[in-house]
């Protein structure tokens, strides 16, 4: 019998992005029209694999928790693949396989994610050349714990994370 994962195993990018050269890092993924705030950019899939086969991996890769212990590796051929981090990020996640715009983006905008919103592993640590005045200069995977970022991304983070965070105060 074939084992039926209870995630989404395909990725879908919106029709109104591309792959250009990002001024961030590498190759990244741009707007080529405009998308509306709470637009759907991103739906998310991929391989599940545990702590130790991410542990594994050499970057770049693209991955996201989406329960303690349990990451979906994204396939590397797909597009969506090629999403850079910043620290003040134009998406964010509705959901944990979600990704929508998290402001109004104009054609030529760089679309980026805060890789800190889905990012399971604690001990994980990324040097971040974002050229924004909020950049954190090294991002990881226990910035869920920090206040200020816990404000500004209320529920828009993947499910184990929001769990870790709990309750909303205020
Ligand atoms: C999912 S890939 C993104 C696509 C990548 N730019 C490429 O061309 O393959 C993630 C990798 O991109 C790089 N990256 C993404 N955002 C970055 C940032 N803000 N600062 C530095 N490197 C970044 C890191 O090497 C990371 O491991």
């Amino acid at each position: 019998m074939t084992a039926v994962s209870r995630y989404p195993t395909e990725c879908w990018l919106t029709p109104s992005a591309e792959v250009r050269p990002s001024p961030i890092e590498g190759l990244g993924l741009f707007a080529t029209a405009e998308i509306s705030r709470g637009d759907v950019v991103m739906r998310l899939g991929g391989r599940v694999i545990d702590d130790a086969t991410l542990a594994g991996l050499t970057p770049p890769y693209s991955s996201l928790t989406v329960e303690d212990g349990v990451h979906l590796l994204i396939d590397p051929a797909h597009p969506v693949r090629y999403g850079n981090h910043s620290c003040d990020p134009n998406l964010w996640h509705d959901d944990s396989t979600t990704v929508v715009a998290r402001r109004p983006v104009m054609p030529g905008e760089e679309l980026s994610l805060d890789y800190a919103t889905h990012s399971g592993v604690e001990t994980w640590t990324m040097s971040c050349r974002c050229p924004s005045a909020l950049c954190r200069g090294t991002v990881t995977g226990a910035d869920w714990r920090l206040a200020r970022l816990q404000s500004a991304y209320g529920d828009h983070w993947v499910t184990p994370l929001s769990r870790r965070i709990g309750p909303r105060r205020g």
